[in-house]
């Protein structure tokens, strides 16, 4: 098993990564000071079937331990989960003390961590990533639930006390899931690690690729990436903004399709696309990735998008300013910077983009 060490200026803690990384769960929760009164998992129902049994096996019987189960699906980060969320904690008599346990992927990450983030002020939580995509989500303290006006739109910065990241769970990911985590793997490296991204465009040849020592060494690479942005920003004034490549236009499109029919990290492999298309020094990159991501078995985009209902979400992105979007752009590979763009102006370039998909 592995250990990465996360360090924000609001908290340092552990990510344990790898085979059975799991059976850590019992000894990081022995440590803990305070003692829980009690434990809550939140996870959904797929996540539950699966592995919830294995979870309260490793925990035993030293803690008294609650369990929610939510419907799976991203349209279920919501108001009426975070309340249920709420309610059962306080039926249960969780405390200031109690430990959230966030047993699933980013939806569940997001909302658990919230949910704790929030109940009596702010309780301890460890996340339990099931997915790829949570090498992302898991790390680095972001929490919240969707609002029907927008995604993430309602949260908190809370960090978790760990993350213990069992790589056997993964094995039972759906391709699609395969393919929206590991677009923010490819995030990871375009921002960050040439060397990784021309590793993973050699090694990757088809989704079942993902598997093994390589996927977790990518796992491992992600997190550190991530950890070595957060570390110098946890709240986003400045670089954490770069983590957002590929999801201004990835947000909007998940929206626009009202969350159905594209995962999160499909979505944002087309907002990549888009965004290496914008600058000319970066072009021929997003051409090989869009080829890349096609024999991946990465989903073309709908032709029912409109263009102009993309752009007017995309305003609302939180990092819009005065009417203005904002877009991470590469100069090259592993330089990101911010470019701002007037509305018309990006709808040209967007229709022209989709035009040529
Ligand atoms: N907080 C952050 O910094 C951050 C970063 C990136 C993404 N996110 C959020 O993460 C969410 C997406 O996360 P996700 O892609 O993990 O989605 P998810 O949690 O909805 O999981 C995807 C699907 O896979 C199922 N699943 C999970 N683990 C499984 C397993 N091991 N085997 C079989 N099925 C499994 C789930 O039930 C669900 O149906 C979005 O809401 C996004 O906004 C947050
Ligand atoms: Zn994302």
């Amino acid at each position: 098993m592995n250990t990465i060490q996360i360090t924000t200026p609001s908290k340092n803690y552990p990510v344990f990564i790898g085979e059975n990384a799991i059976w850590k769960l019992k000894s990081v929760l022995e440590n803990l000071n305070p003692a829980p009164k009690n434990l809550l998992i939140i996870t959904d129902e797929n996540v539950g079937k699966l592995y919830l049994n294995e979870v309260q096996h490793v925990i035993g019987e030293s803690f008294s331990c609650e369990t929610i189960q939510i419907q799976a699906g991203d349209d279920q980060k919501s108001f009426e989960n975070y309340i249920a969320c709420q309610s059962f904690a306080l039926s249960k008599g969780l405390d200031r003390t109690s430990i959230v346990l966030a047993l699933g992927g980013g939806m569940i990450g997001d909302l658990a961590g919230f949910v704790a983030g929030t109940y009596m002020r702010g309780i301890r939580f460890i996340q339990l990533p099931t997915t790829i995509l949570a090498h992302d989500s898991a790390v680095g303290g972001k929490t919240g639930i969707n609002h029907p006006e927008g995604k993430n739109m309602i949260g908190v910065f809370h960090q978790p006390e760990a993350v213990i990241y069992s790589t056997e769970f993964l094995a039972t990911l759906p391709q699609h899931e395969k393919r929206s985590g590991f677009a923010e793997v490819i995030k990871h490296a375009l921002i960050a690690d040439e060397s990784l991204y021309q590793s993973l465009c050699k090694n990757v040849q088809t989704i079942d690729d993902l598997n093994g020592d390589s996927l977790l060494q990518a796992l491992i690479r992600g997190i550190e990436i991530k950890n070595g942005i957060v570390s110098q920003d946890e709240k986003e004034k400045g670089i954490r903004a770069f983590l957002n490549f590929g999801h201004t236009l990835g947000h909007a499109i998940e929206g626009e399709l009202q969350y159905k029919g594209i995962t999160h990290g499909e979505a944002v492999a087309h907002g990549m696309a888009f965004a290496l298309s914008l600058n000319e020094n970066t072009v021929q990159i997003g051409n090989e990735l869009k080829k890349w991501l096609k024999s991946l078995g990465y989903p073309p985009l709908s032709k029912t998008l409109s263009v102009p209902l993309l752009i007017e979400r995309m305003k609302k992105d939180k990092k819009a300013e005065k009417g203005n979007i904002q877009m991470v752009l590469l100069k090259e590979l592993e330089k990101p910077y911010l470019s701002s763009y007037q509305a018309e102006e990006l709808e040209i370039k967007l229709s022209a983009f989709l035009e040529g998909n």
